[in-house]
């Protein structure tokens, strides 16, 4: 683990034990200013957090053929537009794998606003992602089809209801609800804003995402460090400390579907709740042709093009009067850099 990720695991640990002490009911931003409330970082938690394993029913698909699973809502730039994103088909690992058509499902959401019939409709794209190793004895992975796909023309601070998937086939997942955030406004903020990182999917990762569900967020900020999938073996066997585990291995390997339990795990809170992602070290996940942050920039919808990014790994968007920019670590800022040379972020 790197200097990033200890830090974010201090910024975790300090907001969940702040929450837990402070009181049971958070109040919003607009009762602040507040005092900062910091806590000592107990050691004890490091290396103590158990995952949750593949039989666990909250990690197990539920769906049958192309119905869409691991639903989740991010924001674009502005209140107006958000993005819908979720998976369908299996995806596969082991020696044989064959790549899903991303062509064969339609990227379809019906929405409307709360109490009044879905009549819009948006289509977006769909494609898929592998993990491969050229190492022997160890497993490719070729996901799901990922679906994508971005509304616009939507009315601030409105309630919105909406439905995804593939009408032609059937496969259309129930109806979830999404709050688009307030106008731009100096004035105006979104009440409630959970900063999380480092979450994974242990047994603590339950009692977080319990605590932020029974706060209604209406925004989840995760600053990197998702699901942990690079602490596990391409065979499936994991451990809390990789290189300690695991010196040898010819590639530092991932075990690509906990990447699925932990978007089936999340996908009460994320399909109804939107969550903006910036990458962490354990995003890294090297593979064949030096490839890095494959899952990361696949899984997640990013307002890359909407601020004038070109890149997953940096963006920005608005929160009512709050303009965030997303820095993740892993991309050169440098003014002669050429991701930055010739794109600029709006802000
Ligand atoms: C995994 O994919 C790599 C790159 O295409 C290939 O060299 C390797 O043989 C594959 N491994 C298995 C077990 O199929
Ligand atoms: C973390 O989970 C373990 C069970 O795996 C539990 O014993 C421990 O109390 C949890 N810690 C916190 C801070 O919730
Ligand atoms: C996975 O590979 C490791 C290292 O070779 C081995 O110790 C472990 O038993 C294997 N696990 C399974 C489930 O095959
Ligand atoms: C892979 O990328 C890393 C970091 O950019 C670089 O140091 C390394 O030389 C590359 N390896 C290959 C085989 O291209």
């Amino acid at each position: 683990m790197g200097l990033v990720s200890v830090s974010e695991i201090v910024l975790f640990l300090l907001f969940s034990l702040s929450l837990g002490i402070v009181s049971k009911e958070i109040p919003t931003t607009l009762d602040g200013p507040f005092k900062p409330v910091t806590v000592p970082l107990d050691k004890s938690f490091r290396g103590n957090a158990v995952d949750l394993p593949d039989t666990d029913p909250l990690v197990q698909r539920t769906v049958e053929g192309f119905e869409p699973e691991q639903i989740s809502v991010s924001l674009s730039a502005t209140y107006d537009s958000v993005w819908i994103s979720w998976i369908t088909g299996e995806f596969q690992i082991g020696d044989n794998i064959e790549p899903l058509n991303p062509e064969t499902v339609a990227s379809i959401v019906q929405y409307g606003i709360y109490g009044l019939p879905m009549t819009h409709q948006s289509v977006g794209y769909s494609l898929v992602y592998n993990q491969l190793y050229p190492f022997e004895g160890l497993q490719n992975y070729t996901s799901g089809i990922i679906h994508h796909v971005r509304i616009t023309g939507l009315k601030p601070n409105m309630l919105y209801q909406y439905q995804c998937g593939d009408p032609y086939l059937q496969a259309i997942s129930d109806i979830h609800y999404f709050r688009t955030m307030p106008v731009s406004d100096p004035k105006s903020y979104p009440s409630r804003i959970a900063v999380v990182g480092d979450l994974g999917l242990t047994y603590n990762t339950t009692s977080t995402v319990n605590h932020l569900l029974s706060n209604h967020p209406d925004l989840v900020l995760l600053v990197g460090d998702v699901s942990y999938a690079n602490l596990y073996l391409t065979n499936g066997t994991g451990s809390d400390c990789y290189s300690c585990s695991f010196p040898d291995t010819p590639i530092h390997e991932t075990y690509q579907p906990r990447w699925d339990y932990w978007g089936r795990y999340m996908e009460p809170l994320l399909s109804n709740v939107p969550i903006m992602v910036v990458e962490g070290n354990h995003e890294i996940e090297q593979q064949a042709e030096n490839q890095t942050f494959v899952a990361y920039s696949s899984r997640f919808a990013f307002p890359t093009e909407e601020s004038g990014s070109s890149s997953t790994l940096y963006y920005s968007f608005n929160a009512g009067g709050i303009h965030f920019i997303m820095l993740g670590a892993y991309i050169s800022y440098d003014r002669i850099s050429p991701s930055l040379d010739h794109n600029h972020l709006h802000c």
